[in-house]
Formats: structure tokens, C-alpha cells, sequence
């Protein structure tokens, strides 16, 4: 295959384990997203999807295998070898590259919508007062809630919080950002006014995007390409259009009449 058009992938896991005591939860995963991609990744309820991201975001660590973010190893683990030693500055400058949002908004109940957002471009990447907060109201306006700068979360719908939590994770301003589930917990109204922003994102930036839903309709507009996984491995990936259309494998097939049912 040339490799004249072969980015570096933005996202690449080689060969990841990962169990919690006796469950395997990631079994020898690979796969590669290339810069500016919007991926779904899609599968039952513990399958491993959100274990990937926790990964990604540092928030797991590996048994073995390779992460690496711009091909710059996140980790490095060999069977039966002691981890590597990564110097923190490392880890957090290939981790500063990726923001998330979770199903739980986990928003700071005791801060202004304007101080959750400055929060951590402040006092993580010191950038100054002034600058943050206008770079806040940027992210706020993007959201649509720029009218709600001085609110706190109590105040908020849950769609309202959830796009706070958006304009957060962008405030950082990312290259990759990973979405879990995000709209789980809301209502079908709220859920839609999140998943318009989503939308709108995805076709406006160039942001790497990964994201776990539950919501077929939307990854398939949402996404260039579809990760099928269960029980911690890929079972099949592709366009939305073959994925959805064509599945090929009979475990695709099952899965999406089960969740499609139930919508
Ligand atoms: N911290 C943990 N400790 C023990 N088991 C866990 C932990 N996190 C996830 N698991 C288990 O790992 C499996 C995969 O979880 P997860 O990645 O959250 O799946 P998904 O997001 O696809 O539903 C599940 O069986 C879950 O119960
Ligand atoms: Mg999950």
C-alpha cells in the first residue's frame, strides 16, 4: 500500500491488555485514527468502550501494549517487564493534547459557569485571567450559552450543564476529544440541544473525535467511521454506510437489531 496519503495517526493502540482482577477487559486491542477523524465507537454495555477513553485520558493505566497520541508513546508496557519509567512532563504534555466529557457532567457545583470554564486553563496551563475568560465566552457562545456565563450548575438544565461541560473540555483546546455516552442521563429534548452542538463541532473543526454512544442515528451522522466492539476486542469497523447497511459479521448484526429495537 503507498503510503503517500499515511498520516500520523493521532490515536494509535497496539496490542493493549487490560483487566481489572480476572476480567479481561481489553484483549490485545489495535487499531488507528487519523488526525481530524470523527469516530464512533459503538458495542454492549461492557464491552470496553469507555475503558478506552479512560486510557487515553490517563485515568487507566495498561497491562501491556503501546499508546501512543501523535505517535508519541502515552504508554508502553511489555509482557512480564517492569512498566517504563515516563517522565511526567511527558505524560502530561501528550496528555494536555486530549480533552473528554463524561455522561456525569462532574461540573464544580460551587463555581460560576465562567470559573468552570477558566478553572483549569488558569491554574493548569497559565494562561492569564483576562485571556481565559475571553476565551471562555468564545467557547460559551459556540455552546449557546453565552447568556449564562455568571449562572452556577444548579441553575442548569441537564443539556445546559452537559454543553458547559463541552465549552470546558474546548477551553483546554485540545487536539483529540473523546465523548462518553454524553448524553445518557438526559432527556430526549435536552439530548437533542447537545447532540445539535456536537454536530455542529464535528463539521466545523478539525478536532480528532472519538466518540461512545448509544444512539445509532447519531453516530451515523455523526461519524466518518464506526468501531464495532465486544468483549474487548474489535469485531468490525468501517463506514457508517457498511456498518449500518452492510454489516458483515452475524455479532454487527445482532447487536445493531437489539439496540435499534429498543429505540
Ligand atoms: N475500575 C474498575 N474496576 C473493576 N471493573 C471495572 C472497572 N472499570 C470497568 N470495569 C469493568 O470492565 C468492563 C468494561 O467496562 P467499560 O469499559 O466501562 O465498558 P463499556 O463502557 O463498554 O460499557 C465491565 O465489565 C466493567 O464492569
Ligand atoms: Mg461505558
Amino acid at each position: 500500500m503507498s503510503n503517500k496519503n499515511a498520516l500520523k495517526p493521532a490515536i494509535h493502540m497496539q496490542k493493549v491488555c487490560k483487566s481489572f482482577g480476572k476480567l479481561a477487559v481489553l484483549k490485545d486491542l489495535n487499531f488507528e485514527i487519523q488526525p481530524s477523524r470523527k469516530v464512533a465507537l459503538i458495542g454492549p454495555s461492557g464491552s470496553g468502550k469507555s475503558t478506552i477513553l479512560r486510557i487515553l485520558m490517563t485515568l487507566e493505566s495498561i497491562d501491556s501494549g503501546r499508546v501512543m497520541i501523535d505517535e508519541e508513546v502515552l504508554y508502553e508496557v511489555k509482557e512480564g517487564a517492569p512498566p517504563p519509567h515516563l517522565a511526567e512532563e511527558h505524560v502530561s504534555k501528550i496528555r494536555a493534547k486530549v480533552g473528554m466529557v463524561f455522561q456525569s457532567f462532574n461540573l464544580f457545583p460551587h463555581m460560576s459557569v465562567l470559573r468552570n470554564i477558566t478553572e483549569a486553563p488558569v491554574h493548569v496551563s497559565r494562561i492569564s485571567k483576562e485571556e481565559a475568560e475571553a476565551r471562555a465566552l468564545e467557547f460559551l457562545d459556540l455552546v449557546g450559552l453565552k447568556n449564562k456565563v455568571n449562572a452556577y450548575p444548579a441553575q442548569l438544565s441537564g443539556g445546559q450543564k452537559q454543553r458547559v461541560a463541552i465549552a470546558r473540555a474546548l477551553a483546554m483546546q485540545p487536539r483529540i476529544m473523546l465523548f462518553d455516552e454524553i448524553t445518557s442521563a438526559l432527556d430526549p429534548e435536552l439530548a437533542a440541544e447537545v447532540l445539535s452542538v456536537l454536530r455542529n463541532l464535528a463539521r466545523t473543526t478539525d478536532m480528532t473525535m472519538l466518540l461512545v454512544t448509544h444512539q445509532m442515528h447519531f453516530a451515523q451522522e455523526f461519524a466518518d467511521r464506526i468501531i464495532f466492539m465486544e468483549h474487548g476486542t474489535i469485531v468490525e469497523e468501517g463506514s457508517p454506510e457498511k456498518i449500518f447497511q452492510q454489516p458483515k459479521e452475524e455479532r454487527t448484526r445482532s447487536f445493531l437489531k437489539t439496540v435499534l429495537e429498543a429505540t
